[in-house]
């Protein structure tokens, strides 16, 4: 038997085909194109990720019996907002989770509405990737179009409305619309109020693992497969990211850097941080996490390499790195090329280089996009640990942590052994344990990944290095707030 884990990326869809032993049988990624038509804007078109999907899955499944593919779940990055009308036609392009043009709606519910009241009601505030904050710019700005909203849903509900014909979500996907009311996991009546739209323009609530329905007939012909394949309502890419390396229950953390750097600390009980820097969201396997995201972690050294260096070659030029300045860079590198989210809420914030001289190499900037992207990191690790959160390991996957050396800076940087597991695919792993749990072959989520997921290498920190990396931080910590009252200025 074989399950389909589906991660719905920024950059590409990432197909995966895994056996009923867990072992990843088949990879298939197919990417498109992002489009910034503005500064600090971020749109995808929703159907270049369902021809991405139908050109990938008979690829995938082609060397196999398709007979035994028995269920697919979802991994999505999320946020974003997808809006379709009565005809099911998509009214504009998706406004995806690093998208910071919502800066004014933004401030309106967390200054207007309040963020205690937002709390209160959803047990967060807002933050311009939000979902709410979107739907409140297109009312604002696009009005016809919001007229004409039939149906609102999230990147990956997208694919699964498409495949199955049902408009559904999952708890920890829905937590970051700013919609849910995550702790009594339903929709805020307040929340749908504030934002002019009402329960029946939104998707159908569930839990990850629960199967939404099966393909539709054309849908199962062009994907190669039988109709009776189920499809789950899979998860937010961070907790079947989380799924996908066994961070589940209580007291688990994984830290991805991928297009977005999280910090995500699993939890078999809702708690909100009192300061709302962390997301309070419902979690994949039926408990809660909180997350910090910063929005550009491993697209910092994707952008330094392509835009920059113009060297495809990463592990190249992080070889030219010498080893004995690890810890005593004194260049400084801001990473906020999309504004950021996680903990400082700024879409202003930008990103620099600061302390360059004229001995300064271009390894030693690589080094500070490396070491900023890890500090940054640290930033949330900081605001969990001041809410008494003891976290003494973490699982890290995502595309940044197959480099040695950024797993090195990171556990140096945050003083901890990083984890990573055999299966390092991430959402599409978690997304395919989704399935299994969906198909019957685990009693839950804990289950399969107990029986699943196995640590392959750990990364330990080294004394001296945390501690020189603890002098460093210090200082970039004073960096953001010295520079921050500059940023607005120079739009
Ligand atoms: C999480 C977030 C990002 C996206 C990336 O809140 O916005 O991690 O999910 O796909």
């Amino acid at each position: 038997m074989f399950y389909i884990g589906i991660d719905l990326g920024t950059s590409a869809v990432k197909l995966l085909l895994v056996d009923e032993g867990g072992n990843v049988a088949q990879e298939v990624t197919k990417e498109y194109p992002l489009s910034f038509p503005h500064p600090g804007w971020s749109e995808q078109e929703p159907g270049d990720w369902w021809s991405a999907v139908l050109a990938g899955v008979p690829e995938l499944v082609s060397g196999v019996d398709a007979g035994e593919v028995r269920a697919i779940g979802l991994g999505g990055q999320m946020h974003g907002l997808v809006a379709l009308d009565m005809d099911d036609s998509v009214l504009r392009p998706a406004i995806l989770w690093n998208d910071g043009r919502t800066a004014g709606e933004t401030d309106y519910l967390n200054e207007v509405v309040g963020r205690e009241t937002l709390s209160r009601y959803t047990a967060n505030i807002a933050f311009a990737g939000f979902t709410a904050p979107k739907i409140l710019w297109m009312k604002a700005n696009e009005p016809e179009k919001f007229a004409r909203i039939s149906k609102i849903m999230l990147p990956k509900d997208y694919l699964v409305y498409k495949m199955t014909g049902v408009h559904a979500t999952d708890y920890s996907d829905a937590s970051g619309m700013l919609l849910l009311d995550v702790q009594n996991k339903r929709w805020s009546r307040e929340m749908l109020e504030i934002c002019g739209i009402t329960e029946a323009q939104l998707p159908k609530l569930h839990e990850s693992w629960d199967c939404v329905g099966t393909l539709k007939p054309e849908v199962a012909r062009q994907f190669g497969l039988p109709a009776s394949v189920k499809v789950c309502a899979g998860a937010g890419d961070n907790a079947a990211a989380a799924v996908g390396t066994g961070t589940v229950g209580a007291g688990g953390c994984n830290i991805s850097l991928g297009t977005s750097g999280t910090v995500f600390i699993s939890s078999d009980r809702f708690g909100v941080d009192p300061h709302n820097a962390l997301h309070a969201f419902a979690h994949a396997d039926g408990g809660w996490h909180l997350m910090g995201c910063m929005l550009s972690a491993a697209s910092c050294n994707k952008w330094w390499m392509d835009e920059v260096s113009g060297d495809t070659d990463y592990s190249r030029e992080q070889g030219k790195i010498n080893p004995d300045k690890l810890g005593r860079n004194h260049v400084y590198f801001l990473p906020y090329l999309m504004g950021e989210r996680s903990p400082i809420n700024d879409t202003n914030a930008r990103g620099t280089f600061t302390g360059l001289t004229m001995d300064t190499t271009h390894a030693d900037m690589t080094q500070a996009v490396l070491e900023g992207v890890a500090f940054a990191i640290r930033d949330s690790f900081e605001v969990a640990k001041s809410l008494g959160i003891d976290i003494p390991r973490s699982n890290i996957c995502g595309g940044g942590a197959k480099s040695p050396l950024w797993r090195k800076i990171l556990a140096n940087v945050l003083g901890i052994p990083l984890d990573m597991v055999a299966t390092e695919q991430g959402p599409g792993y978690g997304g395919a344990i989704l399935a299994m749990v969906a198909d019957g072959r685990y009693p839950s989520v804990q289950a399969a990944c107990d029986a699943l997921v196995t640590v392959a290498s750990t990364t330990e920190p080294e004394p001296e290095l945390t501690r020189l990396y603890n002098e460093r931080y210090s200082q970039f910590k004073e960096i953001y707030p010295a520079m921050k009252s500059l940023f607005p200025k120079l739009m």
